[in-house]
């Protein structure tokens, strides 16, 4: 019923404006070449990705949510773009659950788990990456949370030392500061999801499910923007990659200007895959791949290294 209530809800925010908007694309007004020269490809965890976006997290368990990963995984295959399934914590209490969890993809589990399970999840999803999501502010706010904080940071040591796979450590919409980047990089952790506010937003989510709702804790994190402006500088040292509140390629293409690697959608498909059907989302995917490649033209990139900086702060 949880994931259920999440998914209503999220799909019930009409958010419209992002930190993104302070910022402009680096717009020529002479194209220097077609679009057979754009190369969109990109690189995580040393593994080629076709595209510089991606379905990030949003479901798993239960019939209803088990579809939509099923839908997911269609998608993705039919457009080439990488998909990365919801929590697999449904998955541990049940074997239908477990049996519907997307194979060879990604796992996610948050970093309350018990390391032990996090890596029997690894191999029994036959996973290529772990996503370990990090969302205290969202276990604060829901009404059954996990408060076992003390030991968030000993399971991620522990897995991120003994993961077969990438670990790519994951916000839900909170954004990620300085002390978090570094905190991942003294763990050798390939990859970093910041995941920032401007989306989603699990604090309003879960103050939707309460009674004695704190909607001041909804105003805490930092956007997209800042947690990239803030992870620009660490980006040689691990691969960075955006989210929260991507509505568009233009949103694509800033993200991939600011230092991302590679960008993660995930209330904006959701709600094409839910209110539309399969084949509308993969109608949309196709034309942000069109439209990145547009994008990529104008800002006279040809690929993604050559975005780098290509965008400017303005008035807003
Ligand atoms: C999520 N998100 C999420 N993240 C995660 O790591 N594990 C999860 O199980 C979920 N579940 C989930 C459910 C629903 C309904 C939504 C909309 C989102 C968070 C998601 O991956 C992402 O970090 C945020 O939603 C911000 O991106 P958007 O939604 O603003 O594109």
């Amino acid at each position: 019923m949880r994931k259920k209530d999440h998914i209503r809800l999220a799909l019930a925010d009409k958010t419209k404006v992002t930190s993104l908007d302070s910022y402009a694309i680096d717009y020529n007004s002479i194209p220097l070449f077609g679009l057979d020269d754009v190369d969109t490809s990109t690189s995580v965890c040393g593994d080629r990705w076709e595209y510089p976006f991606f379905i990030n997290a949003i479901t798993a368990g239960g019939e209803d949510c088990n579809k939509i990963n099923q839908d997911f995984m269609e998608v993705s295959k039919k457009c080439g773009i990488n998909f990365f399934p919801g929590s697999y914590s449904p998955a541990l209490k049940s074997k239908e659950d477990e049996e519907a969890y997307p194979k060879g993809y990604s796992v996610n589990l948050g970093l309350d788990k018990d390391p032990q399970l996090v890596l029997e999840a690894i191999e029994k999803s036959q996973a290529k990456y772990i996503q370990l999501h990090t969302n205290p502010l969202q276990e604060i706010v829901m009404p059954e949370g996990d408060h076992n904080f003390e030991s968030w940071y000993a399971n991620l040591k522990e897995v991120s030392s003994k993961s077969p796979i990438p670990v790519i450590l994951k916000e839900t919409g909170f954004g990620m500061n300085e002390a978090t980047i570094k905190l991942a990089i003294d763990l050798n952790i390939p990859a970093v999801d910041i995941s920032g506010m401007g989306g989603t937003n699990f604090a309003r989510i879960e103050n939707g499910r309460r009674t004695d709702k704190s909607t001041y804790l909804e105003a805490i994190g930092y956007t997209t923007a800042e947690s990239l402006e803030i992870a620009y500088s660490y980006k040689d040292k691990i691969d960075i990659i955006a989210s929260g509140g991507i509505r568009n390629p233009l949103d694509v293409v800033k993200c991939l200007a600011l230092g991302a690697k590679a960008v993660g959608v995930s209330k904006i498909f959701l709600e094409i895959l839910v209110n539309e059907g399969k084949a509308a989302l993969i109608q949309e995917i196709e034309k942000w791949k069109k439209e990145v490649k547009f994008l990529m033209i104008l800002m006279n990139a040809r690929n993604i290294a050559e975005l780098d900086k290509k965008i400017r702060k303005v008035e807003f």
